[in-house]
């Protein structure tokens, strides 16, 4: 943009990821649906190989491709959006939360020791305590919303090469931190990575708190509306030389697809108005459900019972987001009762689509994590996950009331 002053976080939006005009003048990034590129002999192949200075951009889809690239150039603008000083971040778009999560986590923390968050995404905490001591790095997992646990564990692990946590986390929306957590990390040369997909760039920017690498599943509210699965990292670009996170995506093969890359980017024009709406319509939803005689407890950041909501305060621009955990007081049986009995939710494990989306992580996305973990994180039977969408969120409570009508 030829502006002087900076676009708002709305424009960066819509115009961050812009590129120079193709060749037809397209308005919108062409999809590059190419597995491969084309030289023009072997000598331009070679250079490209050797990425000499005006050799061919691209080679092979598996390493970049237009499309990818783009998305990946309005996911930095996003993250690094407040930063004073942006030179040097970039952005990169995986196939899946997961492959970025993966990549990112054996890229950094082969051969040391991690500090994780206690009540993770269910494959997160999978990989961890299951895949990754096999894979060279030992874990110990703590509650990251104190930070004097993280402390005692960093004074434990004073070699500690990472400290994973999740913004909000998935399922009880606990939320860490960053700030106090980021300044340990550093203290004790620690890099501290964020996954930020409950909160999204518009409320949390975890960069500008002082992480190193923030980490999403795009398949959620930067897509949007459910159509992908995609991934992506936005970190300082020596960050990801330094773990050689490049190659590791280029060889463990992560990347994300030029139709799944454009989906997000589209996708993402519309984040601000989305989260705007997603905000508006939990508070409303998550008041409801505080008063209701059927639940035990609502854990949603904006409300003041939440046992954080002075840090998220301090820490949420614009909002609180748009998911909601609450616990019935019937547990598993009433858990799995207004499962069966919701009509315009839809019953689904993901998030951060226009709809709302129900689940119960006791019997779906949290029945891999072991049950210690779950009890020490408090997923407990009766707890349910809304992901409030962008219904009339009169409709969205009316729903809800019928279901629970039900035990
Ligand atoms: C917080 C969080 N991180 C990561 C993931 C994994 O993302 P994906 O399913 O795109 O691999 C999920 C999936 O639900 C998630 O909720």
């Amino acid at each position: 943009m030829k502006t002087k002053t900076k676009p708002t976080f709305e424009s960066a939006a819509i115009h961050g990821g812009k590129r120079n005009k193709d060749q037809y003048g397209s308005h919108t990034t062409p999809i590059y649906q190419t597995s491969t590129f084309v030289f023009d002999d072997v000598a331009s192949g070679a250079k490209a190989f050797q990425h000499e200075e005006g050799a061919a951009s691209h080679v092979y889809s598996r390493v970049g491709n237009p499309t990818v690239e783009e998305l990946e150039r309005v996911l930095c603008a996003l993250e690094t959006y407040h930063l004073e000083n942006r030179e040097g971040y970039t952005g990169m778009a995986f196939g899946s939360g997961m492959a970025a999560i993966t990549t990112g986590i054996i890229s950094i923390a082969t051969g040391g020791h991690i500090i994780a968050q206690n009540d993770l995404y269910g494959c997160t905490s999978q990989f961890l305590k299951e895949e990754a001591p096999g894979m060279n790095m030992s874990v110990s997992f703590v509650d990251t919303s104190d930070v004097n646990k993280v402390e005692m564990e960093l004074k434990k692990n004073p070699e500690t090469k990472l400290i994973y946590l999740e913004s909000i986390a998935n399922p009880t929306l606990k939320i860490s931190d960053i700030k106090a957590i980021a300044q340990l990390a550093e203290s004790y040369g620690a890099m501290l990575m964020v996954d930020n997909t409950f909160a999204t760039p518009y409320h949390i920017q975890p960069l500008e708190l002082g992480a190193d690498v923030v980490v999403h599943s795009t398949t959620k509210y930067l897509g949007g509306h459910g159509t992908l699965i995609g991934g992506a990292m936005v970190a300082k670009r020596e960050v990801f030389e330094e773990a050689e996170t490049f190659l590791y995506r280029k060889n463990l093969g992560g990347i994300a697809g030029p139709m799944d890359a454009w989906l997000t980017t589209n996708g993402i024009k519309t984040l601000p108005l989305r989260m705007k709406q997603h905000n508006e319509n939990a508070m409303q939803v998550a008041q409801w459900l505080e008063d209701h005689p059927k639940v035990n407890h609502v854990f949603y950041p904006g409300l003041e019972s939440h046992p954080q909501h002075k840090l998220a305060s301090s820490m949420m621009r614009n909002g609180f987001g748009g998911m909601i955990s609450f616990e019935l007081k019937d547990g598993f049986e009433a858990g799995v009762s207004l499962m069966n009995n919701v009509e315009l939710c839809t019953l689904a494990v993901s998030l951060g689509t226009v709809d709302t989306l129900i689940q119960h992580p006791a019997s779906m996305t949290h029945s891999i994590v072991d049950e210690e973990i779950k009890k020490a994180a408090g997923i407990t039977e009766g707890l349910v996950r809304l992901s409030v969408g962008l219904e009339g969120v009169e409709d969205i409570i009316s729903d809800l009331e019928q279901a629970m009508g039900n035990f």
